[in-house]
């Protein structure tokens, strides 16, 4: 993975300026006052950009390919933090089954085709997904940025002989084996800037004839406008639920504005926010190009309960899924 000098491009990006306060201090960052110069990353025609610093020097996010930054996953994914929590296909059982049943139906079929059961999920959090392959009888490696995550994972699975855990600080899935016949990667490929790169690495790692799973990423929003726009009505409707009220309206209001706290892990994390979600169909192409077959799972994803049964009900589309099988076989 990412063998080549200055080929590292994982993963969670900061602007430099961020890097250098958190080099230098950890937590003793300076909190900015959104907007000012040199201080936060603002959007402009769809892509993060920070504003120029006061020395005249601008630090520019680019879409793809900035080189590695610090591990903001880690950052925010901390001990005791809920995966549940505002994650809709962890917390809407209806949803949860649906994406489930398309995990469950991928292993079953490389099971009919004899293939061995070797499952790599990337950034597997705490084992929402895991749970089922291993329930299946994979051997599963789960691996992640977040140290205290990959420790959660040893505490639930950990005695199960046919499960692994490696904690992957850049995210480069370096020490990996490259004879998995599924790679899966849910609610993960939006955290990471250079996701294409990501992904065309970590297929390298799949058997030949294997499978690429991805779920719960959100469509491009230019693409699915009305989507999305419900979308973030739904989820502000949610958070005025969820407590801690001013700070998630100064993040709202920071987000309308197209203005991020680059300093703020939370802000940072959920990297489709700075791009503007993620092209599903560029990760189509390139499924199509590397497996026998692939196809695009779209669906409804929204925090709020009642958003997620409406948006079921009328049939809208915000979140995606590729399901690709017969890695090696494709029209590349
Ligand atoms: C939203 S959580 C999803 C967790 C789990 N897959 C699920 O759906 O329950 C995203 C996880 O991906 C991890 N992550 C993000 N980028 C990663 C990368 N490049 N390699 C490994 N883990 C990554 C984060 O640390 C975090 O645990």
């Amino acid at each position: 993975m990412y063998r080549r000098a200055g080929e590292l491009h994982q993963i969670n990006v900061m602007c430099e300026q961020s890097l250098l306060r958190l080099a230098a201090g950890g937590q003793t960052v300076r909190r900015i006052t959104p907007g000012r110069p040199g201080s936060c990353c603002r959007r402009s025609s769809g892509t993060a950009r920070c504003v120029p610093q006061a020395s005249g020097r601008s630090v520019a996010l680019p879409k793809r390919g900035i080189k590695l930054a610090t591990n903001i996953q880690e950052k925010y994914y901390l001990p005791h933090i809920d995966y549940r929590r505002g994650s809709p296909h962890l917390s809407h059982p209806g949803l949860y089954d649906r994406l489930i049943e398309v995990l469950r139906g991928m292993i079953q079929e490389l099971a009919d085709q004899r293939m061995p059961l070797r499952v790599l999920d990337v950034g597997a959090g705490h084992g929402g997904f895991t749970e089922l392959a291993l329930a299946m009888g994979c051997e599963v490696t789960a691996v992640d940025m977040s140290r205290p995550s990959v420790d959660e994972l040893r505490r639930r699975f950990g005695t199960n002989p046919k499960f692994h855990a490696v904690y992957d600080p850049d995210g480069t899935l370096r020490d990996m084996d490259d004879d998995y016949s599924l790679i899966m990667f849910v609610s993960v490929l939006h955290h990471i800037p250079d996701y294409m790169s990501c992904l065309k690495m970590a297929c390298q790692r799949i058997a030949s004839g294997g499978s690429l799973l991805t779920l719960q990423d959100p469509l491009l929003y230019s693409r699915h406008k009305t989507a999305h726009r419900v979308d973030q009505a739904a989820y502000l409707a949610w958070r005025l639920g969820q407590g801690n009220l001013s700070r998630g309206m100064k993040t709202r209001l920071r987000r309308i504005r197209g203005i991020l706290d680059e300093t703020d892990p939370g802000d940072m994390v959920e990297y489709h926010v700075i791009r503007d979600g993620v092209d599903e169909e560029e990760v189509l192409s390139f499924a199509t190009m590397e497996f026998a077959e692939a196809s695009l799972l779209t669906y409804w994803s929204n925090q709020l309960r009642l958003g997620q049964r409406l948006g079921d009900q009328l049939g809208l589309r915000d979140y995606f899924g590729i399901i690709a099988k017969g890695y090696g076989s494709g029209l590349a």
